[in-house]
């Protein structure tokens, strides 16, 4: 089996269901054009169907996108699965994503159907979809609380119809990545013709398991993630596809490749996060303000002994500013002589142990140190409080 993960991002479809974030076709073109510089493999860029607005944003993206298959979303329905087929028809890498919901909560609850026309549909929508484009993507949806045998018996079914990949989304983010890990590999055994086909994960981040999820099922056989720029999607959101890529450049020992040129995840990063109008949270995995900023005073010391002592990406990889040392009343002497020096100030040891006692009784009143302040600390008489 080959190591080479596809990645699929669904930024422009699950994405954009966050509300607040609707893009118009212009905006839905730029993110596409940066995720086929970014390097991703499919860009699913809509749900045809749904409004005339986004039939033309597909379309559009479809005639531009040379580097990366264009996918469109749709239902198990003819309506739909026309829809797509029309607004891909200029794509050179075309897609039809369709599929139905297989738990028992949308067999029973959502659908109002049984088990077996669960599976005539599916069956029907993938032999239908086929007919007008080759790639056909199939999502069993809810997989996730799918009982794993009667997945099985979805999953043959739609392969034999002629599916290409089957997407196995853990829709409402309930799984234990040791549970999604092994429906992976359940279905890798038990399922004829899953050889043919390019298992794909779609993790939903409800528990914040998402990333974890996505890593188990390729760890299992899945060779294709969907994943979102920032972890944006329905409710919590979806795998970050910035998350999922770096895991696998830092994990040498899984040995798995992609495609995406990571120089450039900070950028994206901040085109989506700019025009869908969704602020990235401080914190967040790679991509975050202070995923490089270090401020205590044990981490600063530490770090600028040797970077690698607290950091296991460098800024460099991922396109992102220099690693900061963040001033606070947590900092220690080694970051405020740091600071210091880079502003111009030379001062020996003992000088510095006095200007911290300063530098305390003002880092005591502010969240922050900032550049203006340290030149009046370092300008200030020995003992003076400012
Ligand atoms: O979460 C989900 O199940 C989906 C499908 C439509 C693929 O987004
Ligand atoms: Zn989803």
């Amino acid at each position: 089996m080959n190591n080479n993960i596809q990645i699929f991002d669904t930024t422009l479809r699950d994405g954009e269901q966050v509300p607040g974030s609707k893009l118009n076709t212009a905006e839905k073109i730029i993110i596409a054009d940066q995720l086929e510089l970014l390097g991703v493999n499919v860009i699913e860029a809509g749900f045809p169907v749904s409004s005339p607005g986004d039939f033309e944003a597909v379309e559009a993206i479809a005639k531009r996108i040379k580097n990366a298959t264009v996918c469109a979303l749709s239902r198990a329905v003819e309506k739909d699965i026309d829809a797509a087929a029309e607004a891909l028809r200029h794509s050179v890498a075309p897609r039809i994503h369709t599929g139905i919901g297989t738990s028992d909560f949308h067999v029973y609850s959502k659908l109002n159907m049984n088990r077996n026309s669960v599976i005539e549909h599916a069956v029907s929508a993938v032999q239908y979809a086929k007919k007008k484009i080759f790639d056909v993507e199939f999502y069993a949806e809810d997989a996730g609380r799918t009982e794993n045998q009667y997945l099985a018996r979805v999953i043959e079914a739609v392969i034999q119809a002629g599916a290409t990949v089957i997407n196995i989304p853990d829709t409402t983010g309930f799984c234990l990545p040791e549970e999604y890990g092994e429906k992976i590999k359940y279905l890798m055994d038990h399922v004829k013709g899953i050889e043919n086909v390019i298992l794909s994960t779609h993790c939903h981040n409800d528990l914040g398991l998402a990333t974890a999820n996505a890593i188990a099922g390729i760890e299992n056989g899945a060779r294709q993630i969907e994943c979102t720029i920032n972890g944006i999607g329905e409710r919590a959101g979806n795998t970050s596809l910035e998350e999922v890529v770096m895991i696998m450049r830092k994990h040498e020992k899984l040995k798995f490749i992609n495609s995406i040129n990571t120089q450039l995840l900070c950028e994206t990063s901040q085109m989506v996060s700019e025009m869908m109008n969704m602020p990235i949270q401080a914190n967040k995995a790679i991509v975050g303000s202070n995923a490089f900023a270090h401020s205590s005073g044990i981490h600063q010391d530490g770090f600028l002994k040797n970077r690698e002592n607290y950091e296991i990406i460098f800024p460099e990889e991922v396109g992102a500013l220099d690693s900061s040392i963040v001033l606070t009343a947590r900092s220690g002497r080694a970051a405020l002589a740091f600071r210091l020096k880079n502003l111009g100030y030379e001062f020996s040891k003992d000088e510095i142990t006095e200007l911290y006692a300063t530098f305390l009784i003002v880092a005591d009143k502010e969240k922050e140190i900032r550049d203006e302040q340290l030149h009046m600390i370092a300008k200030t008489p020995i003992n003076q409080a400012i």
